[in-house]
């Protein structure tokens, strides 16, 4: 059993390191604080959209969505960790409720290739401080989201493309649900937060 007051004295000594020996700046530190925000906010967003498609009987696209709600708390936890390891404070952000009802799946689809656009973009000004601020470890981890959003833009294409061949069309909607889960993101990178 370990002792109590050896576990404090750890406790002490790691806290007074990470307060004094920031490795991460505070620019990077506030601007991946966001990104942690924008991924935890994809996932609330992908999970309200499983859930409307499992209430509309659409099992196979819930599916989907649930794991690709999963997915992002990855990629949340995955920047938490990050963060917390190069001796900044990840904060973990609250989240405003995310849109509960859709039109259709084209509507869910379309706001998905929107959201993850939106991503892109911050990413993409995640990596530009990195540069600014000559943190080239940050922006070596940064590279794996990189890869992810390439796949995944090109997987919410790949998607509305094949649902604007449906139309329509009732049997078409069925395959496309019952087919849906064999879609996958492949990124190259290690997913393991
Ligand atoms: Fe983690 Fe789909 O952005």
């Amino acid at each position: 059993m370990p002792d109590p007051v050896l576990i404090l004295i750890f406790r002490l000594i790691l806290s007074f390191v990470r307060q004094n020996c920031i490795v991460v700046n505070k620019k990077i530190e506030k601007i991946l604080n966001k990104q942690i925000e924008a991924e935890a906010v994809s996932s609330h967003l992908y999970l309200a959209m499983a859930s409307w498609a499992d209430n509309a009987g659409m099992n196979g696209t819930a599916n989907f969505l649930y794991v690709h709600a999963e997915e992002e708390r990855m990629h949340m936890l995955k920047l938490v960790k990050f963060v917390n390891e190069r001796g900044g404070k990840a904060d973990i952000p609250s989240i405003p409720a995310p849109k509960q009802n859709f039109d259709s799946l084209t509507d869910v689809f379309s706001r998905l290739q929107e959201h993850e656009l939106m991503v892109t973009n911050m990413i993409n000004e995640v990596v530009f401080v990195c540069l600014q601020e000559k943190d080239y470890t940050t922006h070596n981890f940064m590279q794996w989201y990189v890869a992810e959003q390439l796949e995944e833009e090109a997987l919410a294409r790949n998607i509305l493309d094949k649902l604007k061949m449906i139309g329509n069309d009732k049997g078409g909607l069925y395959l496309f649900d019952r087919d849906i889960e064999t879609f996958q993101v492949v990124t190259k990178a290690p997913a393991k937060p």
